[in-house]
Order: C-alpha cells, then sequence, then structure tokens
C-alpha cells in the first residue's frame, strides 16, 4: 500500500518524478484541463482542525482530473473520540479509494494508514505537512529550474511547516538553514533524519538562532505562524517570544536580491510577516498556495493510478 504520510518515505527521485508530473498537470490544465486520469475515484477527506488550501485545494485536484471528494468535518467523525481509529480506516476504505487526514497527532495518521486498506495521506499533523512541502518545492522549482544547491532559509517557529520543508530541500538537494528562537527548534529526530538524508545528497543544513545572519545570501525567505494549531494557549507567549523573528522589508533587503518570499498561509500580518513583504515584489505567497493545486494532483496519480 502506498501511503503520502512523509516526504522521507520516499526517494529524492520519486519526489522529483511528482515534481515533474506536477509542472506537466499545471501546463495542461492552463492550456485547457486534465485528462480524467482518476476518474471515478472518490478521496475522503478527514479534518480534525480548520482548513482553506488544504480542503479546497484537494477538492479541486479530485475534480480536475475527473474524480470526487468527500468532506469529513471534525463534528462528524471524531477521529478517536467517536469512533476507533483503526475502525474508521476500516470503515471508509470500504466506500472511498483514498483518504486524506488531517489530525492533530502525528500517530494518529500512521495510524490510519496502518488500518486503511487505500491510501492515505496527510494533510497536515503536529509534526509535519508534506503536501506542503511538495507545494513548496514546486514553487522554488518553478523559480530556480532546480532545488540543487538553492538556499532555502527558515525564519520562526520549528514548527510541523519546518520540518517538512527541511526534509524535502535535504532529499532534493537545496540547502535549509533555520533560525529559531531557543526553546522553539524542530524535534530532534527531525533534524537526525534530515542530516542522514542530506549527507547522501550534499544538501547543507545549518540551524541558527540569529536571522539576520540566517537570511544571507537567502535565495528563499520561509515563514509561517508563531502558534500554530492546538498551540492556542501559548499564543500570549509566543507573541513575546518572536517579533525578532519577523519577516519584514529590512530582513528581506539583507537576502540574496532575489529572494522569494514564501509562507504556507494563513497569515499573521503584522505578526510574523508584513504586508509590505506579503503584497511586495519578492512574494511567491499566492503562487505557492496555488500550486498545493498542483503538487497534489501529482501525489494522487502516483497514489491512485
Ligand atoms: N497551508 C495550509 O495547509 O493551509 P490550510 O490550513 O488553509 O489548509
Ligand atoms: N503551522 C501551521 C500551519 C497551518 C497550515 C499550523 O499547524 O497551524
Amino acid at each position: 500500500m502506498k501511503h503520502f504520510l512523509d516526504v522521507l518515505d520516499y526517494a529524492s527521485e520519486d519526489l522529483q518524478e511528482m515534481l515533474d508530473l506536477a509542472v506537466k498537470l499545471k501546463t495542461q490544465w492552463k492550456a485547457g484541463g486534465n485528462p480524467p486520469l482518476l476518474r471515478g475515484k472518490v478521496l475522503g477527506m478527514i479534518f480534525q482542525k480548520p482548513s482553506l488550501r488544504t480542503r479546497v485545494s484537494f477538492d479541486m485536484a479530485m475534480r480536475h482530473l475527473g474524480g470526487d471528494a468527500l468532506y469529513l468535518s471534525p463534528a462528524e467523525i471524531g477521529l478517536g473520540k467517536r469512533e476507533a481509529i483503526s475502525d474508521v480506516a476500516r470503515v471508509l476504505s470500504g466506500y472511498v479509494d483514498a483518504i486524506m487526514a488531517r489530525v492533530f497527532e502525528h500517530e494518529h495518521v500512521l495510524e490510519l494508514a496502518r488500518w486503511a486498506s487505500v491510501p492515505v495521506l496527510n494533510g497536515l499533523s503536529d509534526y509535519n505537512h508534506p503536501c506542503q512541502a511538495m507545494a513548496d518545492a514546486l514553487t522554488i522549482y518553478e523559480k530556480f529550474g532546480t532545488l540543487k544547491g538553492i538556499q532555502v532559509t527558515f525564519v520562526g517557529d520549528g514548527n510541523n511547516v519546518a520540518v517538512s520543508l527541511m526534509h524535502v530541500c535535504a532529499k532534493l538537494g537545496a540547502n535549509f538553514t533555520i533560525a529559531n528562537p531557543e526553546g522553539y527548534d524542530m524535534p530532534t529526530k527531525a533534524i537526525e533524519l534530515a542530516k542522514e538524508v542530506a549527507r547522501e545528497t550534499g544538501s547543507q543544513l545549518a540551524f541558527l538562532r540569529d536571522p539576520h545572519q540566517a537570511v544571507k545570501g537567502a535565495q528563499v525567505i520561509y515563514t509561517d505562524t508563531w502558534t500554530s494549531m492546538g498551540q492556542e494557549e501559548e499564543a500570549q507567549i509566543r507573541e513575546k517570544v518572536f517579533p525578532p523573528y519577523q519577516v519584514n522589508q529590512q530582513l528581506v533587503s539583507e537576502a540574496d536580491q532575489d529572494v522569494i518570499v514564501m509562507h504556507c498561509l494563513p497569515a499573521h500580518r503584522g505578526q510574523e510577516i508584513t504586508d509590505e513583504v506579503a503584497d511586495g515584489p519578492h512574494s511567491a505567497l499566492f503562487s505557492q498556495a496555488h500550486n498545493r493545486l498542483h503538487a497534489q494532483k501529482a501525489i494522487l496519480v502516483k497514489l491512485l493510478t
């Protein structure tokens, strides 16, 4: 059974193949439409948290390819509460052709995958966000023609989005630097795994505290919310810790002159990113969000055909 839970489960060549397929599907779509590669297939989408991009881009990806999607809200499923995850996985496997799940605990999406007899896709957990990382890689690939040797710098919280971005960079040979405050590091295990991959691909990884040092030479500056879903009770303290990590015009001016600025969205304008940067000439925010659609089409085609 092929799932899409973590970019590290895939060989670099497979990820590159998915990016090339995403480019092809995007070009096709813009020229008039995609062939119905997923005709008759239905994606069940389990959400334990809110979503705009993941929900709509997966739904539209299925429609563009001749398939369909079902939205299952947090209230409906009550994953692990109303019903055991193992039961949800086995019941849904009899109805739909693949399951996408956005969960709080990473273990829950792994458990779904253990029990499902159809492919499971990770639509964000507290640990990672691999579909986002594929759209991010696609955006970088389109801009620079390669990921090899491209300097990607994440500024902010060592969160789920940072973990998947680091992993896709390591796999595809981009150099990854993060600047985050003490106490907000990525999980040690995620860093160890990235270092192992980077040794093979030649990707260079750096873990810093100073955002100004981190953005020197950056071709991509990436940021995300200071408070992720599920951490709301920490929001006040985080708002005190993170302001030196704001991506603003000053920080952007310290990077490469052709730098692109990325953010998985939703953005908290005035916190991790200023309006001036989000709406400015370096911003790739909206092409990045649109690329969710095309990257996920490629993932779905790889899993379902
Ligand atoms: N970037 C992202 O996953 O957005 P949503 O939370 O809106 O799905
Ligand atoms: N790190 C954010 C990403 C949202 C898409 C969160 O988990 O809330």
